[in-house]
């Protein structure tokens, strides 16, 4: 539609009609059953002709089902205005890939876009307009679940995510709608806690936090989410500095901003909105264009521009914004736009879609431990799976409702594909949890979730494993111990799952676990008591297959963290890029009582940002840099040499880290700064080289200003945030 029509059209709708295009439902109250559309309207105190009205919907699916819903929703709207609708499809929709903190150990963001590319095909056909992904919080705090859907603690990666993010979703021809989340600083509650508290001063947010954000942005997404958090004490979706001056004044943001689900309404628990209207006052003229689930723009925009305390100009900009989107998306030429169930059932789930998702698990799952190259094993080793992840259909994490179980390759699947001459003997050897009140369930959950009888679940695979030359245990969270509501007190797999690894250990043959988790855990008891462990995080439909492909060496791990693992839960939030400090550990001259550390722990994590094992092995040597100055208008050259010194063909993925010796603002120890993944021969030596450029130097400054400033620069190379070369060079 011409923008003149769109106008016209948005001139023509009377004030309720404006208003319903500012209000999101989820599907339920959209059902054929009238009863049923009653009773969430009347949940949420809506009226149910208002119901019929709203703009959008947010995660109902399927071809046939959204056609239908469409037909029914335009023939009765008098405008005929076509519905949107928006889904969470955060890590896959019908071919559901590795959870998103999984899909960042690849350090390869042409494999995450891919995966992005391919989610938009499948939802698209199955009439999906919008994707409320990606999600990129930047996370420093294993405690809190929804760590599982980001792209990790460090910034640069964040940001390279975020992009291909956008850009997988939205430039294929079936493409769909980003909506980036959640902004801003959701990631960094206090303590871990969910929907907790962020305490974050302005420098430190646009440092670390905001540049994901912009990058989706700067990317083209359409949508932006408003985040449940308060940062400095003002809830993000009431927040104007966040979503006008910075979002749209600083950053040119022109799309839709929605807020997250019922967060309109949560600005009275929050102790900033006496009732429901001053919620809806404050959320819209913050900037906060969609009112996701709750009544409260279908009950009070109106009353708020009777009596002047919103502008009709203000109301018809945010309306304006989403007609422009529904626009955009090409709805009016056609309200049905790519929905096609023939396609669904050509394009979801084609084996090119589910053997990339295999590759994609043999990418992300990461090697923490490999004692004497025990990994790979021999095709014809008789193996024990044991665990409750052996036959577990679970792999897919919290945000991936639209997977069918069925569809998902078990690990024992995938091991008995893979391994035709010899025996796998599986058993469930423990539960996943010691007690079913651990977690508040979400949606339906297996009730095998614990057992009463640990002895007798153990001697089944003290008796598989009698038989067997290998035992696997494939061990770990149960999916819903993470993701949204799932945070921990603590990162330790249950006494029943460690229990059964340690009776496993006893029995004097190798033992590799395969650990399933939404978070970094504590994993020093682990490997303690295993000779490997491959972090497996939550890999998807294709788990049990690209898990098989790395364990029998058909594919070489290449993984690497993305987040640190902590040695204990106390040391949350942990994080490489952290500050010197006044008294660092390891070179205050004061007396090691009086310095920056813990007298029970490391100060470091169990493993780094930026760790992971190969079958290979890599040497990096010879530093080299082409000069030792730089003025802010050249460039530097740094060289290294990288060898594979083993037998094995591999891919590393070379870390350039910074540091800023000495500035106006105190800056890390070290920042990721560009990345190569090189793929090495046996014995294959490649000389990689990383340009170092001005704007790669610069930070925010006391005056919010981004800027490099003259002085001492270390640069590090290395396979990992700890383990590196250095050399130094000054800007001048
Ligand atoms: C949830 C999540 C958000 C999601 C939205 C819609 O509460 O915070 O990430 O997109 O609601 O399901």
């Amino acid at each position: 539609m011409e923008k003149v029509e769109l106008e016209a059209l948005l001139q023509s709708l009377s004030v309720p009609e404006k208003v319903h295009q500012l209000v999101q439902l989820n599907g339920n109250f959209f059902s054929v059953k009238e009863e049923i559309a009653t009773g969430p309207s009347a949940k949420i105190g809506m009226d149910s002709s208002v119901v019929h009205q709203v703009g959008s919907i947010l995660n109902t699916f399927g071809a046939k089902n959204l056609k239908e819903l469409q037909k029914r929703y335009m023939e009765q709207h008098e405008h005929h205005i076509p519905m949107l609708f928006m889904a969470d499809i955060i890590n896959g929709y019908r071919t559901v890939f590795p959870i998103s903190l999984a899909l960042g150990c690849s350090f390869d963001e042409a494999l995450v876009k891919r995966t992005a590319q391919i989610a938009a095909q499948e939802a698209s056909v199955s009439g999906i307009h919008v994707t409320f992904s990606p999600m990129v919080d930047v996370v420093r705090d294993a405690r809190w679940g929804r760590v599982m859907e980001s792209y990790g603690e460090d910034t640069y990666l964040n940001c390279l995510f975020a992009k291909a993010m956008v850009e997988g979703y939205q430039q294929e021809e079936h493409n769909v709608f980003a909506c980036v989340k959640h902004f801003a600083g959701y990631g960094a509650p206090l303590g871990g806690r969910e929907y907790n508290t962020v305490e974050l001063g302005e420098r430190s947010l646009r440092e670390h936090y905001l540049p994901s954000y912009k990058a989706a942005v700067d990317a083209g997404c359409h949508l932006v989410m408003t985040s449940f958090n308060t940062i400095d004490g003002i809830p993000a979706t009431a927040n104007r500095w966040l979503l006008d001056d910075v979002l749209r004044k600083e950053w040119g943001f022109q799309g839709t901003v929605i807020s997250d689900h019922s967060a309109v309404k949560e600005l009275i628990p929050h102790g900033v909105a006496k009732d429901e209207k001053e919620a809806a006052k404050l959320a819209f003229t913050a900037g906060c264009d969609i009112d996701m689930m709750t009544s409260i723009y279908a009950n009070h925009i109106e009353e708020l521009l009777a009596e002047g305390s919103i502008s009709m100009a203000q109301l018809d900009d945010a309306c304006r914004r989403v007609l422009a989107l529904k626009n955009e998306l090409g709805l009016f030429e056609n309200p049905y736009r790519f929905a096609d169930e023939a396609k669904e059932k050509q394009v979801q789930l084609c084996k090119e879609y589910r053997d990339f998702a295999c590759e994609v698990v043999t990418k992300t799952c990461v090697l923490l431990q490999n004692n004497n190259q025990v990994l790979p094993l021999a095709k014809d080793k008789n193996i024990a799976l044991v665990g409750p992840y052996a036959q577990e259909r679970g792999l897919y994490g919290m945000w991936s409702f639209t997977t069918d179980p069925n569809t998902v390759v078990t690990l024992e699947e995938g091991f008995l594909s893979i391994a035709k001459d010899a025996h796998i003997y599986t058993a469930q050897g423990a539960s996943f949890l010691d007690r079913a009140e651990d977690i508040p369930f979400f949606g339906k959950v297996d009730a095998t979730l614990t057992t009463d009888n640990r002895e007798q679940l153990c001697q089944e695979a003290i008796e598989a494993a009698t038989k067997s030359d290998v035992i696997i245990c494939a061990l770990g969270e149960h999916a819903q111990q993470s993701g949204e509501g799932g945070a921990r007190a603590s990162l330790t797999i249950s006494d029943g799952q460690m229990y059964l690894l340690k009776e496993m250990r006893k029995l004097g043959k190798p033992v590799i676990v395969l650990l399933f988790s939404g978070r970094p855990l504590q994993v020093d008891e682990i490997e303690a008591n295993c000779d490997a462990l491959l972090q497996c995080w939550f890999p998807g439909i294709e788990g049990g297959n690209g898990i098989a492909k790395l364990i029998y060496g058909e594919a070489n791990p290449s993984g690497r963290l993305v987040m640190s693992f902590p040695y204990r839960v106390g040391q949350c939030p942990i994080f490489y890029n952290h500050l010197n400090t006044g008294r660092p550990a390891l070179t205050s001259t004061h007396s090691q009582r009086f310095t920056s550390r813990y007298i029970d722990t490391p100060n470091g994590p169990q493993h780094c940002f930026g760790y992971g094992l190969s079958y290979s092995e890599f040497i990096y040597e010879n530093i080299t840099l082409d000069h030792a100055t730089m003025k802010k208008d050249e460039k530097l050259h740094v060289l290294v040499d990288v060898t594979n010194v083993s037998d094995t063909a591999g891919i590393e993925t070379v870390q350039l880290y910074l540091r800023d010796v000495c500035a106006s603002i105190a800056r890390p120890v070290k920042e990721l700064k560009g990345v190569q993944k090189v793929n090495l021969a046996p014995h294959e030596k490649k000389t990689v080289t990383f340009t170092i450029r001005e704007d790669m130097l610069r930070f925010v400054n006391r005056d919010m200003k981004y800027v490099s400033e003259p002085g001492e620069f270390i640069i590090y190379i290395g396979k990992n945030s700890e383990d590196t070369l250095s050399t130094n060079f000054t800007l001048v």
